[in-house]
């Protein structure tokens, strides 16, 4: 017997980015097909057919209906950059910095980073576990249905790994930040990544996808991000880079010269920079929660579409620059500070980011064939996505053809 298939009846609307390319850059990423009292159906996990209510065809076998009336459909958002496996909270370095201290100040002084690397290494695997579930529950009520999450919390052998399995048995897209920060018990970033690269990355790249590093004044500089990423690829790990965030220290051409899927923040990326990326294959994820939340200044988003840059937009989520797990909040910024068009900022955090995450041939799309990922918003336009800034906008979420329960 097969399972009954899944139709999503009678929508406002149906958007999803146009035709199955991808990254989309330039004018391509603003193209959104949208069909006004649409349906989607759905069989299995991925979706069947998608097409206006007036040419529905007539279904035989058993047929599960959801009432679409009042409501968007757009596809699955896809979470490409987020540091989900951590535990504790920094709340106390949130309102010091309200209060006028610096992000990169309470790095130094042995808070930031380093702070949830002690809460993560005294969570244990089982707290780590719990708090990665608790997590993907928070980013699949925004609308999340894939995710990215790194390590880097643990800095040691066993929490690293821990943090790898629990990403990976919730589902996510893991991902190596074994350079995040230099763990207190090393002299120096070369010597933790003497450890790092020989006893942790041989286990580490048989559980993540890519490896990450934190290329910054106070974190790894070029030299040793070159030596970490090389040896991460080496291994057979995708690359990708936190780059640019604070200072300009070569991630940029790093991340093109290494043949990078991303480089991530960009937020004081320079003309230069802008230039290469637009004429290269490595994607770069634009973090607009980040800078809001650090009070920095935002990525030149529009410059790097225009250079015909492939971008991505994510969350950042994490405890310390971007407590928030949401990509329509994203998407509101990406419309209001980075001035991107609503089209672009949906395509740039459903196709592009399926593609940092090497997925786009089954993610990011409302089209045959797809994976049956689904968001319904409460709206009667699908642009309330990014218009309704902060607001309560997902009804409903379809996961692999499933109705998800929200938590
Ligand atoms: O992407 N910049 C480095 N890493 C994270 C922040 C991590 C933290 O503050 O805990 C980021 O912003
Ligand atoms: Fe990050």
């Amino acid at each position: 017997m097969t399972a009954p298939r899944l139709l999503v009846r009678d929508l406002a609307q149906l958007a999803t980015p146009a035709g199955r390319d991808a990254p989309l850059r330039g004018s391509a990423l603003g193209q959104v097909d949208v069909l006004e009292d649409a349906y989607v159906l759905c069989a299995g996990d991925a979706i069947e057919a998608v097409g206006r209510m007036r040419e529905l065809p007539a279904l035989d076998g058993e047929v599960v209906e959801v009432d679409g009336r009042g409501r968007c459909a757009i596809p699955g958002l896809v979470d490409c950059h987020t540091h989900a496996a951590f535990a504790g909270d920094r709340v106390e370095e949130f309102s010091l910095r309200a209060g006028g201290a610096s992000y990169e100040e309470l790095h130094a002084a042995g808070g930031g980073i380093l702070a949830t690397v002690r809460a993560t290494r005294a969570a244990g695997e089982d707290g780590l576990r719990a708090a990665v579930e608790r997590h993907r529950g928070w980013m699949l009520r925004h609308g999340t249905t894939t995710f990215e999450a790194k390590s880097g919390y643990g800095l040691d052998r066993e929490t690293e790994l821990s943090s790898l399995r629990a990403i990976r048995d919730a589902g996510g897209v893991p991902t190596w930040l074994g350079a995040h920060a230099v763990p207190p018990e090393f002299a120096d970033a070369d010597a933790y990544l003497d450890f790092a690269l020989a006893e942790v990355l041989p286990e580490a790249a048989r559980i993540a996808e890519a490896a990450d590093v934190f290329l910054e004044r106070g974190a790894f500089g070029a030299i040793q991000a070159r030596r970490y990423l090389e040896a991460c690829r080496d291994a057979g790990l995708a690359l990708r880079l936190h780059g640019d965030q604070f200072t300009e220290a070569g991630a940029v051409p790093l991340a093109l010269e290494l043949g990078a899927r991303s480089v991530d923040h960009l937020e004081v990326t320079s003309a230069d920079g802008v230039r290469a990326l637009g004429g290269g294959d490595v994607t770069a994820v634009v973090l607009p929660a980040s800078a809001l939340f650090l009070d920095r200044p935002m990525a030149p988003a529009r410059a790097l579409v225009d250079a015909g840059a492939p971008v991505a937009l994510a969350t950042d989520f994490n405890p310390g620059s971007a407590f928030t797990e949401s990509l329509p909040l994203v998407c509101s910024l990406a419309a209001t500070q980075l001035h991107l068009s609503p089209a672009e900022a949906l395509a740039a955090c459903t196709v592009n980011a399926a593609h940092v995450l090497d997925r786009a041939g089954r993610l990011g799309r409302l089209a045959p064939g797809y994976r049956a990922d689904l968001v319904l918003l409460y709206a009667p336009d699908w642009r309330y996505l990014a218009y309704h800034l902060a607001g309560d906008v997902v009804a409903g979420v379809i996961l692999a053809g499933e109705l998800a329960e929200l938590r």
